[in-house]
């Protein structure tokens, strides 16, 4: 069945308040959009243990530090809503201004995990991050809020931000989907050349050398800029451009 779409909050809450949300368990993807493999797998997760399935698809503008780069961002909603029919019963695609009626002066700012790796490199992402997941669980009100694995970083940020706010919501972790060469899937990927695109499959396999120093030299040489490799919690982590594209990824040690 095709989902119902939402361009308002106010529309939005009222169906969010209406019957068919009564008593029924609620799975929520949220996404900037640009919808891939690795978005169909959170879908498909929260449609397998949930009743209701909503899909937020958001460019939020505050976790963007570079304007270029939210300005590049792809804009895809026909085609999202396309790939969440079957799977999403509703799509909440608010505008900017009714996500933030408040000029984003109300924020989340989380002060030590968030400063570093991601966050050393785009100050003030996880705020604004942590800040639109924090409305988006308010409105949406999921039972369950499905993560992709990717994004290592946000997944601890936004996990220790609903224990720290009690938040009545349990977070899912959802393991990487990749490309069949083992390039995990990202909305960034379609913006590589073709060339690139080839060489950026070397990424993951890379990541694994013996020792972090030793895969942030084997990335340089094979042509990536790296902005850094570490490890955490038995979790090598890495970011790297290639082309003007900015790519992340981690592998389990
Ligand atoms: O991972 C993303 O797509 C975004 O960071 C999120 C969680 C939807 C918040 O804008």
């Amino acid at each position: 069945m095709k989902p119902r779409l939402f361009h308002s909050v106010a529309a939005w809450r009222q169906a969010r308040a209406g019957a068919d949300f009564a008593g029924r368990t609620v799975g929520f993807v949220p996404t900037m959009g640009a919808l891939h493999a690795g978005h169909r797998a959170l879908l498909e997760r929260a449609r397998a243990e949930n009743e209701r399935v909503v899909l937020s698809v958001f460019v939020n503008p505050t976790q963007f530090n570079d304007p270029a780069d939210l300005a590049k961002y792809p804009r895809t909603l026909a085609e999202d809503v396309a790939l969440a029919d079957g799977l999403a019963t509703d799509v909440f695609a608010p505008p900017p201004e009714e996500m933030y009626p408040d000029r984003y002066r109300y924020r989340v700012t989380e002060l030590e995990a968030s400063r570093e790796l991601e966050g050393a490199h785009r100050p003030g992402h996880f705020d604004g991050v942590l800040t639109v997941v924090l409305k988006l669980l308010n409105l949406v009100q999921p039972t369950r809020a499905y993560f992709g694995e990717k994004d290592w970083q946000q997944l601890a940020l936004v996990r220790g931000m609903v224990d720290a706010l009690f938040l009545p919501c349990a977070i899912v972790a959802c393991p990487t989907v990749r490309e069949e060469d083992g390039l995990a899937m990202s909305s960034r990927n379609r913006r590589l050349a073709p060339a690139d695109r080839a060489r950026a499959a070397a990424f993951p396999r890379l990541l694994r050398a013996a020792t972090p120093e030793a895969a942030a030299q084997a990335l340089r040489d094979a042509g990536f800029a790296v902005d850094y490799v570490a490890e955490r919690d038995g979790v090598r982590l890495g970011a790297v451009h290639l082309g003007g594209v900015r790519l992340i990824d981690n592998v389990r040690l």
